[in-house]
């Protein structure tokens, strides 16, 4: 089983089957949501979905102590790489295979602009990740966007969907429910909103709109998914 936690806003940790242990888009510190350390967290990789202060505010001091790779865009990885860390770089559409499985970089529409000292150079496009686990599972973690024709891509290759339902700075409930018509997953995992009041959402409400086109598993932080 994959273990899939989630730490609040749009910060997830992974554990695959074989203990590789994943963290995506870390924000601790300034995330009032959750209350976990980024001390107290274990990571041999880190995938960044874009460069935004909510999704990198902890990638370098994660990486600093853990030693862990830096999955990301080019722009991103060539940022982190000259800060000293490991990196492997890649792009929307490019998928790379890793011990764990593999990751392709997926479509998102949203900013790209990375929010770290220095940093004017290195804009790029935002992305998600849909991460061939080599013990099966299938996940799909958009990232912030809106919905996109794209999406429809993704149908039959995802079991489990993370999507954005914050609304204002990505896709609301009601496009995250078209999105889960596109994209058929098994379970649906809101996140993205709550985190402030400029998102805050209704997530049973959401999941009473998603209905029975998937399972919606609603996610308190430190809550974990296994899969
Ligand atoms: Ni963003
Ligand atoms: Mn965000």
């Amino acid at each position: 089983m994959a273990k899939l936690t989630f730490y609040g806003h749009a910060t997830f940790g992974l554990e695959t089957d074989d203990g590789t242990r994943l963290v995506i888009d870390p924000f601790f510190g300034d995330n009032p949501a959750c209350d976990v350390s980024v001390d107290d967290v274990a990571a041999d990789f880190i995938l960044l979905t874009h460069g935004h202060h909510d999704h990198v505010a902890d990638a370098m001091p994660l990486a600093e102590r853990t030693g862990a790779t830096i999955i990301a865009s080019f722009e991103i990885a060539s940022y982190m790489e000259g800060k000293g860390f490991p990196v492997s770089p890649q792009h929307i559409g490019g998928g790379v295979e890793y011990p764990f499985g593999y990751v392709k970089m997926t479509p998102a529409v949203h900013g790209g602009k990375l929010d770290l000292p220095d940093a004017e150079g290195f804009t790029t496009v935002p992305g998600g990740f849909l991460i061939n686990l080599t013990g099966g599972q299938r996940l799909y973690l958009a990232g912030d966007t809106a919905l996109t024709f794209d999406m429809q891509l993704l149908k039959g290759l995802v079991d489990v969907a993370a999507l954005p339902i914050g609304d204002r700075f990505t896709m609301g409930p009601a496009d995250a429910v078209r999105a889960v018509d596109f994209i058929e997953p098994d379970v649906v995992i809101p996140f993205h909103y709550n985190t402030w009041p400029a998102v805050e959402q209704d997530a049973e409400a959401f999941a009473a709109a998603v209905g029975d086109r998937a399972r919606v598993e609603i996610m308190v932080p430190t809550d974990v998914f296994e899969f």
